[in-house]
């Protein structure tokens, strides 16, 4: 079987491209957190941009073991483009992420199961499970910027500065740090993960 023929060679060279991107676009939110002051959502999104630049890693790593240096790969593809307040681009990352995981990577790992490339398909079946994490997380950012809510909780929590480590129980994070004086945007948030 030539590989540079199936559809996963190409379904490899998507994802890659997808992935990139993604991980781009986590920048750029970041980026605007970073200006609003949100410094510890902007370090939630470049840990996840970072985990898409790897998903791209393994998906280039992939491609390459089976088909080697290639000059070109032509691929047909659609990438989203959306722009909009950080609560926006929040949910728009959480609807790109339901779409990775809920169509389009178990699609790929069927056509590599089809194409007898199982441990490719296993790839983009692990993928897809981070990418369901990565929707829960987006969504819950995108809520808790749009109201508001990002350094509230509704039963007392542990929040910690991120800058000088200063801890306190309660329902809400200080809007100042008591000890260090850094702005409430520099807390530690509480992400929700789910384990699959
Ligand atoms: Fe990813
Ligand atoms: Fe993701």
């Amino acid at each position: 079987m030539d590989f540079t023929q199936t559809r996963t060679y190409f379904n490899l060279a998507r994802a890659f491209a997808g992935e990139c991107q993604a991980g781009m676009r986590y920048q750029l939110i970041a980026r605007e957190a970073t200006s609003a002051g949100l410094a510890a959502l902007a370090d939630a999104l470049r840990t996840i941009a970072k985990n898409e630049t790897n998903h791209a890693r393994v998906f280039f790593e992939t491609l390459v073991k089976q088909a080697g240096s290639r000059d070109n790969i032509l691929v047909e593809a659609g990438y989203p483009f959306h722009t909009g307040t950080i609560a926006e681009s929040l949910l728009f990352a959480a609807e790109d992420e339901k779409s990775e995981h809920e169509n389009i990577y178990p699609g790929f790992a069927r056509t590599a199961r089809e194409e007898g490339l199982g441990e490719i398909g296993r790839i983009f079946d692990e993928v897809a499970k981070v990418e369901k994490n990565h929707e829960i997380v987006f969504r819950y950012l995108h809520e808790a910027v749009r109201d508001g809510s990002l350094y509230t909780a509704e039963h007392p929590v542990i929040w910690i500065c991120g800058e000088c480590g200063f801890m306190h129980t309660s329902k809400e994070a200080w809007k100042v740090c008591p000890l260090c004086g850094a702005k409430q945007g520099e807390v530690d948030l509480h992400l929700p993960y789910k384990g699959i």
